[in-house]
Formats: structure tokens, C-alpha cells, sequence
């Protein structure tokens, strides 16, 4: 029976089907309420901020963003904090109908700029569920505007300077902050992933640039259109042909003190510059801070920061993200795999270039090319880190110029790869600092009931937990995994009996994996944490479908509380 199937494992629940609806679903025993949505009110001057034609300029700063994605909890003297990303805009959603998503003036411009980023919040659960504390003093919204520090061993560089800022020390904004994490010492890190979609050229000519420049933009896929933002035809900063460095300053990992509203958010530029997509802060056995970062695009690759100095509870934390070496993986057909250190004499680059062209860096050594890395995460009760490669629907077809071949590989098996999978690597003598590893796949997603090959996926894939294109991901403090899913959703074809983008769970220890939450039609599930006391977990809802969750109107992304009816402990 199903109860005893549930027993049998460690999930304390009935694995739910899937669905194609435009709602969200939890197992039975368990229920979910909206936290926030695009457009609710953080501060009280916000309250009444109407989305219905999607939201005015005034305001815009004031509101929980669109488009939720990392999220982390803080407990700082009793108050619940919640810092959560805003990766950016549905544009044709929250810029007026019949303008097809486009900018229209500098208004609209700011706007879209306002909603993006990050939001701190605090939230307290009352008899009628959680709620945001609108007057609280740690509520903040950090946007494309909002002054930050660039520190670390590429600040500075000349690469980094401005006209608006001669020092390369000082830049305004953090950009399509995707996954996030969170250090020992109680910081939020923040990720920028898409950076290059914001900036354009009002000049045809890319080419009128030095060489170091054309190279960087091909490589990071800086063109002179950007995707649709228009910033650069309002907003003289974001236009390369005024302002070539400026993008030169995004593509970082951002640290933000979400106990201090006052706080200037910092650029580590020691983490280097790709399309970050989370930040797995770990601590070696010595007390070595290690950072795993992936650059979520196809054929790029897996970092480690590893620092110099050690962590001490309550001792300084200075140098800590910056001070160290960044590495990139090398994953070997027999299982095995090392983490190449990145420096002058091993890329015949310089120090700072090595931080800013991290890609090229990684090239020059010989790092593994990857079937698009997302989250990582490591178990808190084993020495292992486990990624999220999420697809790769075009292996061979370069997204940007100056990308290395991407052959299928070890951790990469399959040439056309619409599912996805997950790789985990186990570091030698149970040290995240330690140079060599074993890895293997924890699965490999795919659809057995359309393909009894390579591409039905592997032996933890069944008809009743299939689903494709994982992405976000954390593990609970019991050592159990959580998944959440970005794919295809239409349920057709390869994707058939998929159903809507999903929540899973799984056992690392016997591979097991249930689905526990289905997501509205169109949405990507992504964001999650928990509450001090683990009876609710927070999970984002991206770009959901309908008019979710409110039934009639826009689609508003969402923050949502997922809780046990008896109001345990959830995961
Ligand atoms: Fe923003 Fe790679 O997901
Ligand atoms: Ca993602
Ligand atoms: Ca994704
Ligand atoms: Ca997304």
C-alpha cells in the first residue's frame, strides 16, 4: 500500500502525481499558503501598490520583486529574516499592455530595474500563517541601483574602472541574482548569473573596442542588443559604447548583511566573474573556507574557492571570500576527478584577469566542459557536494564565441540531453580543500516509459517520480536532498507523464527520490529554506502560468509556506 511505501523510506509522506494544472500541490497531511507575491508591500508607504497593469514606477522600489529565486532564513536577535533573490523581469507582464514588453522611456526603464535584485524581509507567523512585518526595520530592497563595494584581488583593475567611478572600487547594483548561500558567519550571498542580457550598445560597431574587450564580450556573450531590457537606450551606464567596463562589474557574488540595513552590499571579486548561479559556502577540516560555484551555460564549468586564512567563530572575517585560490573541475572518464588552481603560472594570466576572465582561465588549463551547471549543495552529513546539470538541448553549438568543444563526457553521458542530472563528488580524506576527488551520478533524470535506453533515465527514475531539468536544490538538516525542477512542462513527447515543474526529494544514501510538491503550469519551482524551528518551509514559484496565485489577473511569482496540518517538522 502506499502508507507502507512510505514507511519503507525515510519521507514521512505519500509521493503526490503529477500535475498539469495552474495551481500548486503538496502530499496529503501537509498544506501551503502564499507568503508574498510580486508587488506586496515591504514597507508600509508601499501599502496599495497596485499590479493590475503592472505596477508604477513609484513604489517599485518598495515592493517584494518579480521573479523569486535563491532564498535563505536568518534568525538575528528573535526576529525570522528572509533574504531572497529577484532574477528579473516578465516584462510583457509588469510594463504596460500593448507595449509587447518593450521600454517606452527611462520611467519604465527604472522600473524594471527597481524589481529586480534582492529582497530582505522580516516574517512572523501569527494564527493565520506567516506574514510579512511591513514595518519592520530590516526590511530592504537592493535593486540595479543600489551602491555596492568591489573588493578583492581584482578591485581596482583597470578593467574595473569608470568614468563615474576612476577607483574600479565602487559600482551601483547587483544583476539577475539567481541562486544565492549563506556563510557561517551569518551573511546572505547573492549570485549574478545573466548579467550580459542588461547591457547594449547605442553603436553598431563591437569591434571599435581593444582586443582584451572583444574577446571578454564574445566569451560572456555581450552583444550590442542586450535581451529586451533596453537599458542601454535610457540609461547611458548600461551602454557599452559609453560605458565599456561597466559589465566588467557584474557577474559576481555578491555579500549582503541581512541583520544590517544600512549595509553596503560587497563584490568579491575573489569568487570570479561568470554566470554564477549559486555560492555552497563549506569549511575544510582546518577551517579553510570553500566555496562551490557553478556557471550555469552550456559547456562551461564547476569552481572551488578554497581561502588562505580559517574561519574562527566570532573572529574577523576579512580576506575570507577573497584571499585564496579558485580552482575549476576536471572530471576523469574513470571516476576520479581534481580541481585545477587557476593561477598566473598555470593560465599564463594575470591575477586579476584570471578573477575577471575566469572562463578563459578555466579554457587555458583543461577544465571539464559541463552540461549546464545549476545548484550545488553538500551534505551536511556526508563529506559530498552534489550539482545540478541541468540540460543541454544543443551540445556542439556554442552559445558564446571562444568556448571550448563540448564532447559527452564522464559526468555529461548523453549527446543530446533534454533531462538532465545530477553529479556528486566525494573529495579525498573527507576535506573540501583537498585537491582530488570520486564522483559519481546521483541520477540521471530521464523517461522510462519512452525510452528503454540511456534516455529513460537511471535505476532511481520510475514512471511514478520522473521529471526532467533539475535546478535548485538544498539538503535539510536531516541529510536528505531537495530538488526542484526548471523544465519542459508542456507533458508531450519526450516530456510525457512529467506533468508542471516539481519539488522532489531524495535519499542519498539509497537513491531513492519521491515527488512532494507540484508547481503551477508555466512556473519553475526554485528557492527554498527553512524557518528556525523547521515546521515551514519557504519554496519560490518563478514565472508561474494562469493568473496564479490570486485567480484572476497577472501571474505574480511567489513566495510560498509549505507546513505539516499537525505542524511538525517538515523535512
Ligand atoms: Fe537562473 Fe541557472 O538559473
Ligand atoms: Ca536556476
Ligand atoms: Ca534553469
Ligand atoms: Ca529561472
Amino acid at each position: 500500500s502506499a502508507q507502507a511505501q512510505a514507511a519503507a523510506n525515510r519521507f514521512p509522506f505519500t509521493p503526490i502525481d503529477i500535475q498539469t494544472d495552474f495551481d500548486v500541490h503538496v502530499p496529503e497531511g501537509y498544506n501551503w499558503k502564499v507568503l508574498a507575491r510580486w508587488g506586496d508591500a515591504l514597507m508600509p508607504e508601499a501599502e496599495g501598490y497596485d499590479i493590475t497593469e503592472g505596477g508604477p514606477v513609484a513604489g517599485s522600489d518598495m515592493v517584494f520583486g518579480e521573479n523569486t529565486d535563491g532564498m535563505e532564513t536568518f534568525t538575528f536577535r528573535g526576529h525570522q529574516l528572509i533574504a531572497i533573490n529577484h532574477e528579473y523581469t516578465n516584462r510583457g507582464t509588469n510594463l504596460p499592455a500593448g507595449q509587447d514588453g518593450t521600454p517606452a522611456n527611462a520611467d519604465d526603464v527604472r522600473k524594471l530595474q527597481n524589481l529586480q535584485g534582492v529582497t530582505v524581509m522580516e516574517v512572523r507567523e501569527s494564527d493565520n500563517g506567516w506574514s510579512i512585518v511591513t514595518d519592520s526595520p530590516f526590511n530592504r530592497r537592493i535593486h540595479h541601483n543600489t551602491p555596492m563595494k568591489i573588493v578583492g584581488p581584482a578591485a581596482g583593475h583597470d578593467l574595473l574602472k569608470t568614468e563615474a567611478d576612476p577607483t574600479g572600487t565602487e559600482s551601483l547594483g547587483t544583476f539577475n541574482n539567481c541562486g544565492s548561500g549563506k556563510t557561517p558567519w551569518g551573511t546572505y550571498l547573492t549570485c549574478e548569473e545573466n548579467f550580459n542580457g542588461y547591457f547594449g550598445s547605442t553603436e553598431e560597431a563591437q569591434d571599435q573596442k581593444p582586443n582584451a574587450l572583444v574577446d571578454g564580450y564574445a566569451r560572456y556573450g555581450i552583444g550590442a542588443d542586450g535581451w529586451g531590457y533596453d537599458y542601454h537606450k535610457w540609461d547611458a551606464r548600461f551602454d557599452t559604447s559609453k560605458n565599456p567596463n561597466e559589465p566588467h562589474r557584474a557577474g559576481w557574488v555578491v555579500e549582503i548583511d541581512p541583520t544590517d540595513p544600512t549595509s553596503t552590499p560587497v563584490k568579491h571579486t575573489g569568487l570570479g566573474r561568470f554566470k554564477h548561479e549559486n555560492a555552497e559556502v563549506v569549511l575544510a577540516p582546518d577551517g579553510r573556507v570553500v566555496v562551490y560555484m557553478g556557471d550555469d551555460e552550456r559547456g562551461e564549468f564547476l569552481y572551488r574557492f578554497v581561502s588562505n586564512g580559517t574561519y574562527q567563530p566570532g573572529g574577523s572575517t576579512e580576506g575570507l571570500l577573497d584571499d585564496g585560490t579558485l580552482y575549476v573541475a576536471k572530471f576523469n572518464d574513470d571516476q576520479t576527478g581534481e580541481w585545477l588552481a587557476l593561477t598566473p603560472e598555470t593560465t599564463g594570466m594575470g591575477a586579476a584577469d584570471i578573477l575577471i576572465f575566469a572562463r578563459m582561465a578555466g579554457s587555458a588549463v583543461g577544465a571539464t566542459t559541463m552540461d549546464r551547471p545549476e545548484w550545488i549543495s553538500a551534505n551536511p552529513h556526508a563529506v559530498e557536494a552534489y550539482c545540478c546539470l541541468t540540460n543541454n538541448r544543443n551540445r556542439g553549438v556554442k552559445p558564446n564565441a571562444g568556448g571550448d568543444d563540448t564532447p559527452v563526457n564522464g559526468p555529461n553521458p548523453r549527446e543530446t540531453n533534454h533531462y538532465g542530472q545530477i553529479v556528486r563528488w566525494k573529495p579525498h580524506n573527507d576535506d573540501h580543500a583537498a585537491d582530488t576527488f570520486d564522483w559519481d551520478l546521483y541520477v540521471m533524470a530521464g523517461n522510462p516509459t519512452v525510452y528503454d535506453n540511456i534516455y529513460g533515465g537511471s535505476s532511481n527514475i520510475t514512471p511514478g517520480n520522473m521529471f526532467n531539468s533539475p535546478d535548485g536544490m538544498a539538503f535539510d538538516s536531516n541529510g536528505l536532498v531537495w530538488i526542484q525542477t526548471d523544465g519542459d512542462d508542456d507533458n508531450e513527447g519526450d516530456f510525457e507523464g512529467m506533468g508542471n515543474n516539481q519539488m522532489l526529494v531524495g535519499d542519498p544514501v539509497t537513491g531513492e527520490i519521491a515527488r512532494f510538491l507540484t508547481g503551477p503550469n508555466g512556473s519553475e519551482v526554485t528557492g527554498l529554506a527553512w524557518s528556525a524551528d523547521r515546521r515551514s518551509m519557504f519554496v519560490g514559484i518563478q514565472h508561474p502560468g494562469g493568473s496564479w496565485p490570486d485567480g484572476e489577473g497577472l501571474p505574480r511569482s511567489s513566495v510560498i509556506v509549505v507546513k505539516r496540518d499537525d505542524n511538525g517538522v517538515v523535512g
